[in-house]
């Protein structure tokens, strides 16, 4: 990032636009971000609370969908790049309602290229060879691997199987024709499952934290050997940033840090340090429970991160250990971000998803 980088960052309210706002603001003293988010159930204000008074910190509530809006930000901030974050996220939440999840990641990530597009070619041509849009996506697009597959690559054909993912799989071939035919400098990134601090309690870790130290069921979808490939919120918020510095414009670039686990051994995790950091009476892996599973619940996701580290130099500074125990301290320490945020909407969700 040059000296004078002004970011619109779009979702940086949410778990990873949060802490990509202020890893970077921390990092890079004469970085201005204008930070749009809609403030849905997922994003929390409460994140940002250190930068109330940041002048470099602009944010305004408001949808990516709304294209007045977004062209009249960009038309005053003159921003360097869009860092494009806001999406509907939950899979879970994308078979109980997928209209949300076009409406935001497709729609919206298509009328933020659409507002990119104008500002681009009105820019001259220095700030026009300056300029990138950056798509932030996920492993998901790529479908489910079996047991003896290789990782995705950023060749691996696409084949999306929840309603969340085939949205965020349409948002990026948009971002992908965009570069293509209108020659707009897009990067893609598509990670794996990220986690640390300010994580909504809808996703497992968090939800796992949040209902051991609450004394309810740790609920465990079938029979808790799907496995993800977990990183560090933060190696996820730098490989970004590296991306956005160094990454060849139209390319996409896989993020991940190696660490595939099956969701039971993670839980198993949590318990044993929550019952190092925080004993109870007994164990708090008493209270793991199975419940009916995830439909259309994908087996195995795991990233081929290769190409970022070959190519860019970028590596994970946390190992699974060291990040999953950062992570559990982050929660003990910070209770009251996540009770403030398990509010009535919270509990109706919980209420429908673990009926
Ligand atoms: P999140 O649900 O925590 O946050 C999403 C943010 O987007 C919220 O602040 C929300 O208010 C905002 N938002 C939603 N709709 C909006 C709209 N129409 N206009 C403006 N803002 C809107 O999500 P997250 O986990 O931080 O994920 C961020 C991005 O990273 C998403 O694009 C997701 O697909 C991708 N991703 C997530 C993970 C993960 O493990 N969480 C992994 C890989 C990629
Ligand atoms: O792979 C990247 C994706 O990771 C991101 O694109 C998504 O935005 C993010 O939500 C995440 O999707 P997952 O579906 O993998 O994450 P989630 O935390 O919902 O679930 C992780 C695993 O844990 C999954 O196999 C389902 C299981 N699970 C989840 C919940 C909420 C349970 O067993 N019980 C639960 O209560």
């Amino acid at each position: 990032m040059t000296s004078q980088t002004t970011l619109l960052v779009t979702g940086g309210a949410g778990f990873i636009g949060g802490n990509f706002v202020l890893q970077q603001l921390a990092a890079n003293p004469a970085l201005r971000i204008i930070n749009l988010d809609k403030l849905t159930y997922a994003g929390n204000l409460q994140t940002l609370a250190s930068l109330r008074d940041n002048p470099r910190h602009v944010f305004v509530q408001g949808d990516i969908c709304d294209r007045e809006l977004v062209q009249k930000l960009m038309r005053e901030h003159r921003p360097n790049a869009v860092v494009h974050f806001a999406a509907e996220s939950h899979v879970d939440r994308s078979i109980h309602g997928p209209g949300e999840f076009i409406r935001t990641n497709i729609d919206g990530t298509f009328s933020l290229l659409e507002s990119a597009r104008a500002y681009f070619a009105e820019l001259d041509e220095s700030a026009r060879a300056a300029f990138r849009f950056l798509h932030v996506s996920t492993d998901e697009v790529y479908g489910s691997l079996g047991a003896d597959d290789a990782p995705f690559t950023e060749t691996t054909p696409y084949a999306p199987n929840s309603p969340y993912s085939a949205s965020k799989a349409a948002s990026d071939h948009l971002v992908r024709a965009y570069h293509h035919t209108y020659g707009l400098p897009t990067l893609t990134t598509n990670c794996s499952n990220n986690y640390g601090p300010y994580q909504f309690p809808e996703k497992l870790i968090p939800l796992m934290i949040h209902n051991a130290l609450a004394g309810k069921p740790l609920p465990i979808y079938g029979d808790g050997m799907n496995v993800r490939d977990w990183l560090y919120v933060e190696d996820h918020c730098t490989a970004i940033a590296t991306v956005l510095a160094q990454g060849t414009l139209g390319e996409v670039y896989n993020i991940g840090g190696w660490n595939e686990k099956p969701n039971l051994e993670i839980v198993r995790t949590l318990c044993s340090l929550l019952d190092e950091l925080a004993p109870a009476s007994q164990s708090f892996a008493n209270q793991i429970t199975y419940v009916k599973d995830r439909p259309g619940h994908d087996r195995r996701y795991a990233i081929d991160a290769r190409k970022i580290e070959r190519e860019l130099g970028w590596r994970p500074k946390e190992t699974f250990e060291t990040g999953i125990r950062k992570t559990v301290q982050w929660y003990l320490a910070n209770r009251e971000w996540t009770n403030n945020v398990v509010s009535g909407e919270y509990r109706q969700w919980v209420a429908l998803n673990y009926r």
